[in-house]
């Protein structure tokens, strides 16, 4: 079996990001089998999730695979002072996969050497989360019908959000526009910059949200992370500088989509859920599909 795992979105060459692509979209023509009959996956949420857990397992339920894990380190040996490392050895004894979501940045590809089955990062603290991404572009395909020569509006935490960080460097295979619409202190780091400017990748920055958005075929919402703030007060700064209100959305392009990875706090006001051009509830049921493909490729199946 080849050990293919998923740490950050550049394990994936473009053409491994269309295959898996395909694959969701027969996941989703049909998600029950029984590909996972006899496998056990182990589910390691070292921080909080609603989504990502419940949708991985979902994908492995509807698979016929079993599910070991905790939602709770605290519920772990990590409490008695065992290491990441040795948690990992363990788990690589009893299980066909992991799937670990942890708050420190590099801890997926760490465990991803130390382990000795396919893992997956379910999100690895500001770092990446690159299975968000792949539903986020199973999102865009379904909505655009293409990923070509698209204009991508990302608004809010683009300093710690770690699905923008994914979805950036992936988009990066298909000619995007991007406009990135940040407060200074929460502004794209300056690594990614340097990314799309080596890769000859059109960039604008701006601070207002109103009236820029007309012609977005995607906008991209985020939530601030006040967990990644150190300091509070800094987070009390930033966390309303940005509220999507469906009037701001009149002018827009008929094909535009508006993009969470959720949760959602206040950045997205809730007179924006009824319009049509709100997709952040599907987007999160392609999150499925967009698994299911993940974890076959992993395991080779
Ligand atoms: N999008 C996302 O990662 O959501 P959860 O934190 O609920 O998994």
């Amino acid at each position: 079996m080849t050990k293919k795992n998923l740490v950050s979105i550049d394990d994936y060459s473009k053409e491994e990001i269309l295959e898996v692509l395909e694959r969701a979209s027969k996941f989703e023509e049909n998600p029950n089998s029984n590909l996972l009959e006899g496998k056990v996956v182990a589910s390691l949420f070292f921080e909080p999730s609603t989504r990502t857990r419940l949708s991985f397992e979902t994908a492995i339920s509807r698979m016929g695979g079993r599910i070991v894990g905790f939602t709770d380190s605290s519920s772990s040996s990590v409490t008695k002072g065992e290491s990441l490392k040795d948690t990992i050895k363990m788990v690589s004894n009893y299980c066909d996969l992991i799937v670990m979501r942890h708050p420190i940045e590099g801890s997926a590809r760490y465990a991803s050497e130390v382990a000795d089955i396919p893992l997956i990062n379910a999100g690895d603290g500001a770092n990446q989360h690159p299975t968000q991404t792949m539903l986020d572009l199973y999102s865009i395909y379904k909505t655009q019908g293409t990923l070509e020569n698209l204009n991508i509006f990302m608004v809010g935490d683009l300093k710690y959000g770690r699905t923008v960080h994914s979805l950036l460097m992936a988009m990066s295979h298909f000619n995007p526009t991007f406009h990135f619409i940040a407060p200074k202190e929460l502004e794209i780091p300056i690594g990614y910059k340097m990314f799309m400017d080596s890769n000859n990748i059109k960039y604008y920055e701006h601070s207002e949200l109103d009236g820029i958005i007309n012609d977005a075929d995607i906008l991209y919402m985020t939530r601030v992370q006040r967990e990644r703030f150190a300091d509070p007060l800094e987070y009390e700064k930033v966390k309303n500088v940005y509220i999507l209100k469906n009037k701001m959305l009149d002018n827009t392009k008929d094909n535009l989509r508006i993009l969470h990875p959720l949760p959602r706090v206040n950045e997205i006001s809730t007179d924006v859920d009824a319009n049509p051009k709100a997709y952040y509830f599907e987007q999160a049921l392609n999150g499925v599909y967009a698994r299911q493909a993940i974890i076959a490729k992993a395991l080779d199946l």
